[in-house]
């Protein structure tokens, strides 16, 4: 599979990586066997980004990595993790005597020295203007507990302010096709300035795999259930923020522009891979085929600028206006 550079880092990583929340929790049930055979389809499928978090199952989808990784030492996966969500979300919160904590706990969860890349998940909007963070995380690289940094962010105007930071070396926000403003500045503004761009919910959720109806229902234990109006977290999250009758109707739409040989969610993601700046996407999957699929978007074709514009039209008419002032 293509490996892109993240600009200021040197990384590498496959354009098609993994989210792996829900090796953790927040999606239903998904058993340790099952997790393992996502890590090692995604990995077998060329696969070289993990993204995982210290809270994904309060550690559990960091050490199921770790576990894959131990077995199959004749691999070269970049794991990046985050930090900051296991504390009350104020600013004062975000120091480097707690940095060093939440560090050496993903260090032992992943049992790594170093962590190839700590993000900062999504802290409250004054984190990500504050110089003494920055000079924190710079003290993390110093102290090689971490060889990079970037930071995980709910909008756009917090991916502006994290990317005119020297040393932050990747942003991850949410950007699809029902998610689309990134394209006007975040992505321009990171290519300028070498930053990695980690795309993050490229599926709505699932949503534009198109396979569910008005009528689906999700597990008590899945915050498309109990997410849905933000209730534990930035609604943003959850369907990437289109109210899901809506979200639905649309998903319909776009499946039917799906090219022959494309799934829907194939679709997707090629939207996505071939939107300059970009440097990998991380679907979640629940299952190895899911990650096979996946992965395989990597090498489909570029869609035409007829599909492209029909993808357009469809946000411009039916959810632009739901999500563009908010994130
Ligand atoms: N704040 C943050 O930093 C943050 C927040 C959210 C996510 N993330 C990261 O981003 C990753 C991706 O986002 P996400 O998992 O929230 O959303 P996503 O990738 O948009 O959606 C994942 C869901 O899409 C469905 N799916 C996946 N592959 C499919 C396929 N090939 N065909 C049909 N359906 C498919 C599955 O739904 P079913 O379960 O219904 O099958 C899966 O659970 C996460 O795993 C996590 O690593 C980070």
């Amino acid at each position: 599979m293509d490996e892109r550079t993240f600009g200021r880092s040197g990384q590498q990583a496959s354009v098609v990586g993994l989210g792996t929340w829900q090796l953790g929790a927040d999606w239903g049930d998904v058993d340790d066997k099952e997790a393992l055979s996502v890590l090692e389809a995604a990995a077998e499928s060329g696969v070289t980004f993990f993204d995982t978090a210290d809270v994904y199952g309060d550690g559990r989808s960091e050490q199921t990595i770790a576990t894959f990784l131990r077995s199959r030492p004749d691999l070269h996966v970049l794991v990046a993790t985050k930090m900051g969500r296991r504390v009350d979300q104020i600013p004062e919160n975000y120091v480097l005597d707690n940095f060093r904590a939440w560090n050496d706990r993903s260090r032992r969860n992943l049992g790594v020295d170093r962590l190839d890349l700590v993000q900062l998940h999504c802290p409250p909007t004054p984190v990500y203007s504050t110089d003494a963070v920055y000079d924190a995380l710079d003290t993390l690289v110093e102290e090689e507990r971490v060889a990079a940094y970037g930071v995980s962010v709910e909008t756009c105007e917090e991916a502006l302010t994290a990317i005119a930071r020297p040393g932050v070396a990747s942003v991850q926000i949410i950007f699809n096709a029902f998610r689309m403003k990134p394209l006007k500045q975040v992505l321009p503004a990171a290519r300028a300035a070498g930053v990695g761009i980690i795309v993050r919910v490229p599926l709505a959720s699932g949503l534009l795999s198109g396979k569910y109806t008005k009528d689906t229902v999700f597990p008590e234990n899945d915050h498309r259930t109990y997410n849905r109006h933000g209730e534990s977290f930035d609604v943003g999250e959850t369907f990437s923020g289109v109210d899901y009758a809506t979200g639905v109707e649309a998903a319909a739409e776009f499946s039917a522009l799906a090219p022959e040989g494309y799934t829907p969610a194939q679709l997707a993601l090629r939207w996505i891979i071939q939107q300059p700046g970009v440097t990998t996407v991380i679907p979640g999957a629940r299952n190895p085929e899911q990650a096979r699929a996946n992965a395989a978007a990597a090498a489909l074709p570029d869609l035409s600028e007829e599909t492209l514009t029909a993808i357009r039209d469809l946000y411009d008419g039916r959810i632009k206006d739901q999500v563009e002032n908010r994130w």
